[in-house]
């Protein structure tokens, strides 16, 4: 029993990250292979306590292969995921090429995970690290009220940026503790060590960035509404993993604080952290869970249809690995790839 999966990207930040997913959730494999680029091919990596050797993507590594978990860069994917999917494999992809693809559904489970039977490319998208923490902390909400709204500051972590991020980020703290000469930034637009920058991400012709385009378009997506307003302001700061988010959320009709919190204290992949026992959801308490950490639940005192939230998530997991493993459960809880 289990089925013919095939990492790509199995080297990267993500690809690390869901190595340790499928072996935490038990997922049903009955073959397994690693794929990156030539840089990595022979390489070993780790799975499930075994030595693997890392191949080459490339067309014929997908024969037989029933799920292809993706992580690489949008243009990789771009050309490889067609190739797997019409070798026969569904692919849940992590990188930005298919998610606004409207043959392609952009997938959070707790949310619209009935969008799997909808892949009509063989590829499933696995939406930003941004837009899964907010719909999975908004959608118990917006089943009681409709949103309107949403103004949404993010904190995002080096780890967003992938490897070498963290790589860049690692290399500035030591030096910048000790009041040394800060190497030059290798992967962050800017020093990141004792810094916020907002422009960590290429900028588009509106001049928002190219991550604050998507989490407005993904949002969107997600909630199949396409009326929903959503301002975004995306800040890189100096925390290794895990995002955080302040939310302003307009409703339709009002909500109120304890309407939202047993709302929030019963939705599945959520935590609520209550003030008022000394708690609030912190990076630190992300790093490693596949949880969504809600609290800072507020009326905003300016508008009586509004709520204030605070957020917080593992990029690495929840963010995209576990989303990932999760959406090719449900493929096979419903039916639609064989174990
Ligand atoms: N980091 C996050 O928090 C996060 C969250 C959500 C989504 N994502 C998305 O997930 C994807 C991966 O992100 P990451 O953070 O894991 O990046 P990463 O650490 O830079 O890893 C990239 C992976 O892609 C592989 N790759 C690059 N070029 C390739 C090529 N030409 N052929 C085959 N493999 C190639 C790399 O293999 P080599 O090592 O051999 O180069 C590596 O395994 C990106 O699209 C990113 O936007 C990232």
């Amino acid at each position: 029993m289990g089925v013919h999966v095939a990492v790509v990207g199995a080297t990267g930040a993500v690809g690390d990250m869901i190595r340790r997913v499928l072996v935490e959730r038990e997922f049903p494999i009955r073959s397994i292979k690693f794929l990156a680029s030539e840089k990595s091919v022979g390489k070993r990596v780790e799975f499930a306590g075994k030595p693997y050797t890392v191949e080459l993507l490339r067309p014929e590594a997908f024969a037989g292969v029933q799920i292809v978990l993706s992580s690489t860069p949008g243009s990789v994917s771009k050309e490889f995921s067609p190739i797997a999917a019409k070798a026969g494999a569904i692919v849940v992809d992590n990188s930005s090429a298919w998610r606004m693809d409207p043959d392609c559904p952009l997938v959070v489970p707790e949310v619209n995970g009935a969008e799997l039977h909808h892949a009509r490319k063989g590829i499933v998208a696995n939406p930003n690290c941004v837009a899964i923490p907010l719909a999975v902390a908004l959608k118990p909400l917006h089943d009681i009220s409709r949103i309107q709204r949403i103004v949404v500051s993010t904190y995002q972590s080096s780890s967003g940026k992938g490897a070498t991020g963290l790589t860049d980020f690692d290399a500035q703290l030591k030096p910048y503790a000790l009041g040394q000469p800060v190497p030059a930034p290798t992967a962050h637009k800017s020093q990141l060590a004792g810094n916020v920058i907002t422009l960590d991400w290429t900028l588009d012709p509106n001049g928002y960035t190219e991550e604050e385009n998507k989490v407005v378009h993904e949002t969107r997506k997600i909630f199949g509404d396409a009326t929903i307003g959503v301002s975004p302001t995306c800040v890189r700061v100096p925390v290794r993993i895990a995002h955080s988010l302040a939310i302003n959320v307009e409703f339709a009709r009002p909500i109120s604080v304890e309407e939202a919190k047993a709302a929030l204290a019963n939705a599945p992949g959520v935590a609520l952290m209550d003030e008022f026992q000394g708690q609030f959801p912190q990076p630190i308490h992300a790093e490693g869970s596949d949880t969504t950490f809600v609290g800072r639940v507020r009326l905003d005192p300016s508008n009586p249809k509004c709520l204030n939230l605070w957020v917080v998530s593992d990029n690495l997991r929840k963010g995209a690995a576990t989303n990932a493993v999760q959406c090719a459960e449900e493929l096979i809880r419903r039916g639609i790839v064989k174990g």
